[in-house]
């Protein structure tokens, strides 16, 4: 399962980067980072790690928070472009290659770390949460977004009038020990002719329930102590039809959780 859910993330890296860079994914740009960031204690200073980083846009946006950023990510080709993206504009990140269950840190190495939509994706999300964790300095923070477990299981499906609008989101598979299952899909927001050109991501799901995500955080020593779901206000679900189904049910789960000190 690890091999599999490796070799899919890095066939997802080339078009995934190109995609991400050129805007098309857009809950992330428009929603789910500025809201992540709005509630992220300060850092400047501070020895971050970004897990999972992808092509390293969110870790250049703590970076320029004034962190000091290390990355992680299990896909060789999202770091190549993650390093070549620091080579071009020098923001002194240092991004390694591996795996968030098996971080190649020392203990206490962190002042905080992040994840950002990635943990969602681990095949061994007791392990992962474990090992940030154990990177962290006491008292240090991990703050991540994963796919609302209530609102986004395996089957998620947005229900509307005649007239297009959104009359609800109905879900389902809730409680599916879903391990590894793969999902095809492009970025909604990319144009028709960009999606019919690329092949579609695959991407493994490993669903845990919200009473499961809160036993793992426990389970690591973690104390939850901040929780949010990204919405779009009524006008902007207006102006921006893509984001509209976050403003009836959330698609996302913040969580922020601390190491006792
Ligand atoms: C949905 S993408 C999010 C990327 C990035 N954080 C962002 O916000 O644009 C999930 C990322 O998690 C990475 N990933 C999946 N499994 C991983 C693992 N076991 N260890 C480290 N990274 C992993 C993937 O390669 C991918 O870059």
């Amino acid at each position: 399962m690890d091999s599999t859910a490796a070799a899919c993330w890095e066939g997802n890296a080339e078009t995934w980067t190109r995609h991400a860079r050129a805007g098309y994914d857009l809950y992330r740009d428009a929603l789910n980072t500025p809201v992540f960031f709005a509630n992220l204690p300060p850092i400047s200073g501070l020895r971050g790690l970004d897990i999972g980083c992808g092509e390293g846009g969110n870790t250049r946006k703590l970076a320029e928070s004034g962190a000091k950023m290390t990355a992680v990510d299990i896909a060789p080709t999202f770091i190549r472009h993650a390093c070549e993206a620091e080579v071009e504009k020098p923001l002194g990140i240092i991004y390694r290659q591996g795996d968030g269950a098996a971080l190649p840190f020392p203990d206490e190495s962190f002042d905080f770390a992040t994840a950002f939509m990635s943990l969602m994706d681990m095949p061994h999300q007791d392990r992962a949460l474990a090992e940030a964790a154990r990177v962290l300095k006491p008292g240090g923070f991990l703050q991540f977004s994963i796919l609302h477990p209530c609102f986004a299981p395996p089957y998620r499906k947005v229900l509307r009038e005649e007239d297009g609008t959104i009359r609800a989101i109905e879900v389902g598979r809730y409680f599916d020990g879903v391990d590894g299952e793969i999902e095809t899909w492009r970025f909604g927001a990319a144009p028709a002719e960009v999606k019919a050109s690329a092949q579609p991501f695959r991407v493994p799901r490993f669903h845990r329930t919200l009473s499961e995500w809160v036993a793992l955080i426990v389970a690591a020593g973690l104390s939850i102590e901040h929780m949010g779901e990204p919405r779009v206000d009524a006008a902007t679900a207006e102006a921006q039809p893509y984001l509209a189904d976050t403003h009836i049910a959330p698609l996302f789960l913040h969580i922020r959780a601390r190491k006792p000190g």
